[in-house]
């Protein structure tokens, strides 16, 4: 049964963890609703894992609609939070019209945006429209550079104070839930006790309300690089490499396919055509 979003309040509120994965694709999506997990994040980490940019910067609104399609096909019992890609949601005219098409044409349950205080005539306006909207608050890879890069966030005073505050405005504004991405346990302890709506970390510490990691960081399916908050749970880039080796030496060695992968005539048809 799919979840829904007052599910995952009561999950908080009962002390029960939630867990999410990303998926992309159609099988992905079938492997992850088939391993349980509570919910599915197409996340525009697409971009780099799945059709290798450097970052999420160049993701666009239609890669996003056609993996999210691709994903809902593949589980269709599952809550799903689509990513909204840089620039999609640049101004609230933009955002009202693209995070509608999420919904309506990708089948997406809800979508996520990156930016805390900053953002909230957006999310409000999102919300009040009748979008579920996921805020994602520490390090945001569409503003990385802005950030100084890939960097844990909220390790001073200051910032710690602010990402409080995003986190409180964001819930104000009418998020349902937020994601905190690389940021001290402390300051995402801090957060999630604070607020009514469920965090979902990421390099964020175990009190979180849940957690969220990428697929092919879980499967060791992208080696360009991992950060620390990743746990790798198999090798699937090495296995597969290895099996197409296989596949590749027994075509060059004439041993595939044997007789069990190939078709042949009855006895009877042989004999009437070759005599
Ligand atoms: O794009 C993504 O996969 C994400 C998660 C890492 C939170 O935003
Ligand atoms: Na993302």
């Amino acid at each position: 049964m799919r979840k829904t979003i007052p599910d995952f309040e009561k999950m908080k509120q009962a002390g029960e963890k939630i867990s999410m994965l990303t998926a992309y694709d159609y099988p992905s999506a079938q492997f992850v609703e088939e391993a349980g997990v509570d919910m599915i994040l197409v996340g525009d980490s697409l971009g780099m894992v799945v059709l290798g940019y450097d970052s999420t910067v160049p993701v666009t609104m239609e890669e996003m609609l056609h993996h999210t399609k691709a994903v809902r096909r593949g589980a269709s019992q599952t809550f799903i939070v689509t990513d909204m890609p840089f620039m999609s949601y640049a101004t609230i005219d933009l955002a009202i019209v693209n995070a509608g098409r999420l919904i309506k044409e990708g089948g997406a349950d809800a979508v996520k945006l990156e930016g805390g205080m900053d953002i909230v005539p957006i999310v409000q306006t999102l919300t009040r429209a009748g979008i579920p909207v996921v805020g994602h608050i520490g390090l945001t890879p569409q503003t990385a550079n802005q950030l100084g890069g890939y960097k844990v966030q909220g390790r001073d005073l200051d910032s710690a104070v602010q990402l409080v505050k995003d986190g409180q405005a964001l819930e104000q504004a009418g998020a349902f839930m937020i994601v905190l991405e690389a940021i001290p346990r402390q300051v995402a302890a801090q957060i999630s006790s604070g607020l009514r709506i469920p965090t979902i970390g990421i390099g964020a510490g175990p009190d979180c309300n849940g957690q969220v990691l990428v697929f092919h960081d879980i499967l060791g399916l992208f080696k360009r690089f991992t950060p620390k908050f990743v746990k790798q749970y198999a090798e699937l880039r090495l296995d597969s490499v290895q099996a197409i080796q296989q596949f590749h030496n027994e075509v060059k060695q004439s041993t595939f396919p044997s007789e069990e992968h190939t078709f042949g005539l009855s006895d009877e048809v042989i004999q009437k055509l070759y005599g």
